[in-house]
């Protein structure tokens, strides 16, 4: 099993590069499905999602090439399944793309439930409600999604929840439908504009993304491109917050500012100084942290996939914040192993009661899941001693090179093999 061990307590300090968005880019690999052409695409962050999702393109006929560490060509002219339901499919939550981009190319698609972070219920109802619109029905067997349309005919979606995976699978099962589809209430994320900017760059109709509007007029053709995805916001964000936690000093170059605003208010109201540039943030933290309350939704407002990193910066603020988590049913089992650091946080549903703590000390803990997983390394990067992270395999499904990355500015972490128990007395 691989860990990571970190003697906290030093200010990252220097620069950091931010990667291509995870989100962006497990949206528009396989949103490649519709191409007519060779798309070439940029700035792919090398993460455990992204190869498997790659991996998951090839099984069904794709061909994949790296042109270099950030560049993928996709050449998906010959796919000749529309079926995919490999173990690399449960795994990974991105995989439901597969039914709107076969089910838009196909007009028919056989796809594994989805799996991903266990923060509760993840329904695809809405996704099911996008796709019975267009025209289409389907069925679940077998822990298989069946959806099929003799014919795709562009209508007005109304989504009941605002919701990303739905707001994308609609878009790529409607970009190729006859006649214009409408979806309202749709989610507003970077990476919605991100996917609607990637396929209108291939003769797409696509207006409104980023808006709760979006307008996509089909096409019957969509040329191959050449495309660089945004920056990751989330790990932009994971950055600001490891520099504040440590009273570090980061200019974090790469980024969009925008997509980050949320996320800046909330670091100035913590007494945080965040400095804006074109496409860089310097974050530093040099006086006392103070207590904030926060409350996550869906985009403009804060992401909940930076909960669990500003809870654990909050747990060494001065006073009693107030997390409430609006999106997931249950995003807060990350806070049992943060209170291990000696955190003082209480959860009742969906709200967690943090109250700050002058020091914390390194421990043992898990990443439960990706962003949980970031808000470990956090804790262990401003904590006293010494800090063991384990499973660490879900950590990097997101964030690339973030070891090399903290290291650079600084922290004493590394990534160790430690034999666990069974391989020990299989050896022995
Ligand atoms: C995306 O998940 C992200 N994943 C998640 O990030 C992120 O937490 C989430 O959006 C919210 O921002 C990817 O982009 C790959 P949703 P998604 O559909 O699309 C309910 C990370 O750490 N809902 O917007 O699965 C649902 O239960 C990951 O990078 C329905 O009720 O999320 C939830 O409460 C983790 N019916 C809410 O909507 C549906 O059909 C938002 O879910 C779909 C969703």
């Amino acid at each position: 099993m691989e860990k990571f061990f970190i003697n906290g307590h030093s200010p990252l300090k220097g620069e950091v590069n931010i990667s291509g968005a995870k989100n962006a880019a497990v949206a528009i690999i396989p949103a490649a499905i519709l191409s007519d052409g060779v798309c070439q695409i940029e700035n792919i962050p090398n993460i455990n999602d992204v190869t498997l999702m790659a991996h998951i393109l090839e099984q069904i006929g794709a061909k994949v090439k790296m042109i270099n560490k950030s560049t993928f060509e996709i050449d998906t002219r010959y796919i000749n399944s529309y079926v995919s339901s490999s173990d690399s499919v449960r795994h990974m939550r991105a995989s439901c793309y597969l039914l709107g981009a076969l089910l838009g190319r196909f007009h028919k698609a056989s796809v594994s439930l989805p799996g991903g972070c266990d923060f509760g219920v993840r329904p695809i109802d809405q996704h099911l409600k996008g796709f019975s619109s267009l025209g289409a029905t389907y069925s679940i067997e077998g822990g298989l999604v069946n959806v099929s349309a003799e014919r795709l005919v562009g209508s007005s979606v109304y989504m009941d929840v605002v919701s990303v995976g739905a707001t994308i699978n609609i878009i790529l099962a409607a970009v190729k439908a006859e006649g214009t589809t409408i979806i309202e209430n749709a989610a507003k994320e970077p990476h919605i504009v991100d996917l609607a900017n990637f396929l209108n760059s291939m003769g797409a109709e696509i207006s409104g993304a980023g808006t709760d509007s979006i307008k996509i007029k089909g096409v019957s053709y969509l040329s191959g491109t050449k495309y660089s995805i945004i920056p990751d916001q989330i790990e932009a964000g994971t950055y600001m917050i490891a520099t504040a936690a440590t009273r570090g000093d980061v200019l974090i170059k790469n980024v969009i500012p925008k997509h980050l605003e949320a996320i800046t208010a909330k670091l100035q109201e913590i007494g945080v100084h965040v400095e804006e540039f074109d496409d860089a943030l310097r974050v530093f933290s040099d006086g006392a942290l103070r207590k904030c309350n926060v409350k996550t939704m869906p985009h403009p407002g804060f992401p909940t996939d930076m909960q669990p990193q500003i809870t654990a910066l909050l747990s060494i603020a001065n006073g009693t914040s107030i997390i409430n988590e609006n999106v997931w049913d249950n995003r807060f089992r990350y806070t049992d192993e943060l209170n291990r650091f000696g955190c003082k946080i209480s959860v009742d549903g969906k709200v967690a009661v943090v109250e700050g703590v002058s020091a914390l000390t390194g421990t043992s803990v898990r990443a439960l899941d990706l962003r949980a997983g970031a808000a470990m390394v956090i804790a262990g990067l401003a904590a006293y001693g010494t800090t063991v992270i384990e499973d660490v395999k879900h950590i990097e499904r997101g964030y690339e090179n973030i070891v090399e990355k903290l290291s650079a500015l600084g922290a004493d972490i590394k990534k160790v093999y430690v034999p666990d128990d069974a391989s020990v007395l299989k050896a022995l």
